[in-house]
């Protein structure tokens, strides 16, 4: 990096909408691999925005003080963003026309755009996803052929936010692998420290005010606590026997033997379109299943949290009794697309809380790894208290540990 000029220089203040103020340092040099780390709600996304343009221009707020991004204000042009929600990021047909886009973009011709994406696909070890309708992959899947078009777009500059909350920690690795390869400067915000191996590592906690969540951050339950004992008998709320789960007329599932009782909280785990999502829409009623028993009102929190939060006030959402025990009441007025987006998974998990059943689809993406822990513990041991049943779907170690039981889905 010795010698190498300064292509990003930010000192600056941001007033959100809501009034809100933070303040914003980075630097970076031309090909420099930054990894950012702070936790959840310190601003990270929002120095993201910042450099790619969309704050101010999108979300409104007040600017302030120093923004060069390769000489110009913060741009879309120099700073490819790839966000935490694939799901808003994909337009395209197919995988392959969605990798070649941002090359179409600059002035390519469709069938060397084409070319570059199939090889990039390749590299990424996602060649098999090229023609299918990315609008129609698991999640994890998306964010893999969003980061593939980021890597394979001309763009300067690589902004990733939470790239990886979706992904199998393995395939997270190979695309670490290869985005340290390329020499486009890289800013990568990202709560798996254990990723950050070849970054310079930025923390951006300094200067941050409380907000809402430290008072989950807070809560102290040991693991152990929340587990339940497996000798309890209890109800059994959900038996999959021997179970089939269809997605569009394909069979994904097959042979799944499951029994979950009162009280207890399974983690299910797999690599990405294993099929975890699909189970869980498959004991909500919304996938077509053979087999499977489901013994109570269901609760389900999205894998994108927005789509469970659907009032004007989180009150409406979520009972006062359940906000006061997480410790969550000044949120009560607030609109719940308003919210940070740790505010809106953690939101999002305790609308589905309230029913008996409670299917949470990646409860902790997005989450710094001491409120994701924290916040775990606290739910598990609600659903044990309460007689609850929880079955969480998760790339997440340490919520299956937590949970104490886990089962692992295989591609069928
Ligand atoms: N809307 C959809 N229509 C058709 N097929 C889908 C749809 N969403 C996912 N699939 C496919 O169904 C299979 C299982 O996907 P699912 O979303 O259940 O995986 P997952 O284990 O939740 O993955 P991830 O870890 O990436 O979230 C995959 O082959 C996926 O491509
Ligand atoms: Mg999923």
């Amino acid at each position: 990096m010795r010698g190498a000029e300064k292509v990003i220089e930010v000192d600056a203040s941001y007033t959100y909408p809501t009034g809100k103020r933070v303040g914003l340092f980075f630097e970076a040099l031309e090909g420099e691999k930054v990894f950012v780390t702070g936790k959840t709600g310190c601003g990270k996304s929002t120095l993201m925005r910042v450099l790619n343009g969309l704050i101010p221009e999108l979300y409104g707020g007040k600017l302030e003080g120093k923004v060069r991004v390769y000489g110009k204000k913060g741009n879309n042009r120099d700073v490819f963003l790839v966000t935490q929600y694939p799901e808003e990021q994909v337009i395209c047909g197919s995988a392959v026309e969605e990798v070649a886009f941002p090359l179409i973009q600059r002035g390519w011709n469709y069938r060397d755009a084409v070319e570059v994406a199939e090889k990039t696909l390749e590299e990424f070890g996602i060649l098999h996803l090229a023609g299918r309708d990315p609008h129609k992959l698991s999640d994890g899947e998306k964010q893999a052929v969003i980061v593939c078009s980021a890597v394979a777009s001309g763009s300067a500059c690589l902004a990733f936010d939470e790239p990886f909350a979706h992904l199998h920690p393995k395939l997270a690795e190979k695309i670490v692998k290869m985005i340290l390869k390329s020499d486009r400067t890289v800013i990568l915000s990202e709560h798996r420290t254990e990723l950050s191996d070849g970054f310079r590592v930025f923390s951006m906690n300094s200067g941050h005010e409380a907000d809402a969540l430290d008072r989950i951050r807070s809560f102290d339950l040991k693991c152990g606590e929340c587990r339940v004992d497996t000798s309890d008998s209890g109800k059994t709320l959900i038996a999959a026997r021997d179970a089939r789960v269809y997605r569009e007329k394909r069979v994904v599932i097959d042979g799944l033997n499951l029994k979950v009782k009162e009280g207890e909280s399974v983690a299910i785990t797999g690599v990405n379109g294993a099929g975890k999502t699909t189970l869980l829409r498959a004991l909500a009623g919304f996938e077509k299943s053979e087999g499977i028993e489901v013994r109570g009102k269901v609760g389900m929190a999205f894998q994108y949290p927005g789509y469970s939060l659907n009032s004007s006030t989180t009150r409406e959402e979520v009972s006062k009794e359940l906000l006061s025990e997480f410790c969550l009441e000044d949120l009560a007025e607030r609109h719940p697309h308003s919210l940070s987006g740790g505010e809106k998974r953690i939101l999002s998990a305790l609308k589905a809380l309230g029913a008996k059943i409670v299917l949470l689809d990646e409860p902790t993406a997005g989450l710094d790894r001491e409120l994701r822990r924290a916040f775990i513990s606290k739910l598990v041991s609600v659903v044990k208290a309460k007689k609850k049943a929880a079955v969480i779907a998760t790339h997440d170690r340490e919520v299956a540990e937590i949970c104490g039981r886990e089962v692992e889905i295989e591609h069928v």
